[in-house]
Formats: C-alpha cells, sequence, structure tokens
C-alpha cells in the first residue's frame, strides 16, 4: 500500500454504494473510433440511480455524523444528481434531507426531481440568478433548521468539500487497479468538471500513482480560469488532507470550455450526438448535461485528430442519466431532425 492509499485509509467513510463499479471496454466505439476506449461505469453505482455522489458522499456524511448531524441540507438547479443521491443517501443513513433548487426551465416533475418527491426530501425552490450561486440560501435554511432544534449539516453543490473529494482518490485508485497496466498505458483520462472536485481527485491520483497522462477536463458550466482557480482550491485542500507535497508536478492537464453551449444544461446538438453515438454502438446512456458533454469533447478531439490510431482513454461516466427523462422533448425534436424518430408514427 503506498502513501496515499495509507493515508486514504484513515478517514472515516459510511458504506453507500457496492464498489468497484465496473470499468469496460468499449469495443464497438472502439472500433469505429480507432481506440482502445474504456469506460468507467459510475452510472452504476448502486445507490438509486447512481452516479458520482455516492463516492463523495460516503466521507461527507461520515464528517455529519462525527459533527452529530441529524439532517443533510443541499442544492443544486431543478434536475439536480446530487439532490437526488443526497436524498437517497440521507433515507439510507437515517437522516432528513432538505434540498435547495433553483427554478430554472427543467422543473418538469420528472427524472431527478420526481425522485427526490418520491424521496420524501423538504423541497424549497428559489429564484436566484445563477444555480451555482446558492450558498446563501441554503444557509438560512440551515438556521431556520437549527432554530426548530434540528442538527443540520451543510453539503455544498455538487457535493465537493474537502473531504467528499477524497472519494474520487479512491474511486481513480479503484479505476487504476482495473487497467491492464495500472494505468501506465494510458494517453489520456477524460473526466467531466463541474465543481472541479472529480476532476482535482482524478489528477492528485493518477501523479501519486506515477501515472502522466493527460487529464482532460470537459467543462460543463464555468470558463476555463474559474475552473483553474478551482482546481487550486481542490488542490490545496486534498493536499492538506492526504499529507501530499503541495507543490508537486501535476503533468499534463487541459480544462474546456468550449462544450458548454450557451449555458450549464444546455443539452447541445454535438452532447446529442455523442448519446446517440455511444447509445446505439454499445447501449449505454449518457446524460444530457456532464456525461453526454464528455463525450462529446473526446469525439470532437479524436475528430480533430488528436488521438492516433491505438491510442488507450477512459472516460468516467459519472451518471446523470435520470436527467435524459427531463429533457424529453428536446431530445425528441432531436431525434426527429436526424431521421431516427419515424415523423409519420404511427405507422398505417
Ligand atoms: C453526473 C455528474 N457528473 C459530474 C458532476 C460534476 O462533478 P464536480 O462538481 O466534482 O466537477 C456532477 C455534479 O453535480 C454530476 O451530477
Amino acid at each position: 500500500m503506498n502513501h496515499l492509499q495509507a493515508t486514504l485509509e484513515q478517514y472515516p467513510r459510511e458504506n453507500l454504494t457496492r464498489t468497484p463499479t465496473p470499468l469496460d471496454m468499449l469495443p464497438k466505439l472502439g472500433d469505429q473510433l480507432g481506440l482502445n476506449l474504456y469506460l468507467k461505469r459510475d452510472d452504476l453505482t448502486d445507490l438509486t440511480l447512481g452516479g458520482d455522489k455516492p463516492r463523495k458522499l460516503e466521507y461527507e456524511i461520515a464528517q455529519a455524523r462525527l459533527a452529530g448531524a441529524d439532517t443533510l441540507v443541499t442544492c443544486g438547479s431543478m434536475q439536480s444528481n446530487h439532490a437526488r443521491l443526497t436524498t437517497a443517501a440521507a433515507r439510507k443513513v437515517g437522516m432528513e434531507c432538505v434540498v435547495v433548487l433553483s427554478r430554472d426551465q427543467w422543473a418538469k416533475i420528472q427524472g431527478n426531481l420526481l425522485s427526490v418527491y418520491l424521496m420524501g426530501a423538504q423541497v424549497e425552490i428559489v429564484d436566484v440568478a445563477d444555480h451555482w450561486d446558492l450558498e446563501e440560501s441554503v444557509l438560512t435554511v440551515c438556521k431556520q433548521l437549527r432554530a426548530a432544534g434540528k442538527r443540520p449539516h451543510y453539503i455544498p453543490i455538487s457535493g465537493t468539500t474537502p473531504h467528499s473529494c477524497l472519494g474520487y482518490i479512491r474511486g481513480t485508485l479503484e479505476t487504476l487497479s482495473q487497467l491492464p497496466q495500472r494505468g501506465q498505458e494510458l494517453d489520456a483520462f477524460y473526466v467531466p468538471c463541474g465543481t472541479g472536485g472529480i476532476f482535482t481527485a482524478t489528477l492528485l491520483t493518477l501523479r501519486e500513482m506515477g501515472v502522466n497522462c493527460p487529464v482532460i477536463g470537459i467543462s460543463v458550466n464555468r470558463d476555463e480560469a474559474t475552473c483553474r482557480d478551482n482546481l487550486e482550491t481542490w488542490w490545496g485542500a486534498l493536499c492538506n488532507l492526504l499529507d501530499c507535497d503541495l507543490s508537486r508536478d501535476r503533468g499534463e492537464y487541459e480544462i474546456h470550455a468550449n462544450f458548454i453551449g450557451r449555458e450549464y444544461g444546455d443539452p447541445t446538438e454535438a452532447c446529442l450526438d455523442a448519446i446517440i453515438k455511444l447509445g446505439s454502438a454499445e447501449g449505454i446512456l449518457l446524460d444530457p448535461v456532464y456525461s453526454g458533454k464528455v463525450m462529446s469533447g473526446l469525439l470532437a478531439h479524436h475528430a480533430a485528430g488528436r488521438w492516433p490510431a491505438g491510442s488507450t482513454i477512459v472516460m468516467l461516466h459519472s451518471g446523470g442519466v435520470p436527467a435524459l427523462f427531463a429533457y424529453h422533448d428536446v431530445i425528441e425534436a432531436h431525434l426527429k431532425k436526424r431521421g431516427i424518430v419515424n415523423q409519420t408514427f404511427p405507422l398505417e
């Protein structure tokens, strides 16, 4: 066991999901592209419809327990995966849950929002200009809960905290252990970049384990400069928790902010085409907010000649698939545009 693994073991972790998740080779899409393509299936974590959050929450809820909390409080967009999985985790560990959601156009009682109601979270819907800026509203809710005698634990947007990032240290160690040469064969590792928690933990783990391939973050909401600032924050916090050298060489990494579209959650044509491409090649669904965007970035880089035949690439599938159902109108229109849905249905 190396230093990173040994230090990680010292942190308490609530067991929320069965791991390891599979690392699937994608033979058909890989053949089409001439790549050795692997998909880390964190969409298959088995807490209520899966995704990245169970790994993060395993460490954060352990902290909540240490603090004696009885209520988890968090926030997100109307189709927040994090709201779904925090609610599910709260139920699993016997806590209450309050989710503060910012009103947006994806407010159908469908997908993630539907699941949040089904699991009985207290839902507070607020109007803010930017859903990544909900902290004030959540802190007010925490104050009200305290006044009512509850012991709330605030989990920031996307579940990203120094401790929760440990979940992706553990997750990335798991991925490396599943690769034939423990990652030495990799030419690139693609991940989503929202708050940057997953990205930073992936980068740090690869470097600590001596894997030097480029780590490529596809931003889903922020410009490159903000993503880089976030990397500084989480890098410092993680090095501190894990007793790693803050100034260690980070090697090659990239953050691409040109796949976002108009705004966070915009189901771009490239994203929807990427979902269709993987779905029809491998029977695996991506989501319109995170994993579809990551795949759209990978495919665009491939189309631009970035990855020569035989390159070995891992992409993290961080989940989010329930949002497909809240986006069904726009996806239906896209399927029609591509001639996939027969517009004269039903057939005579
Ligand atoms: C499915 C999915 N992938 C990725 C992310 C972003 O992860 P991070 O904020 O650690 O960059 C989120 C955030 O909510 C998510 O729901």
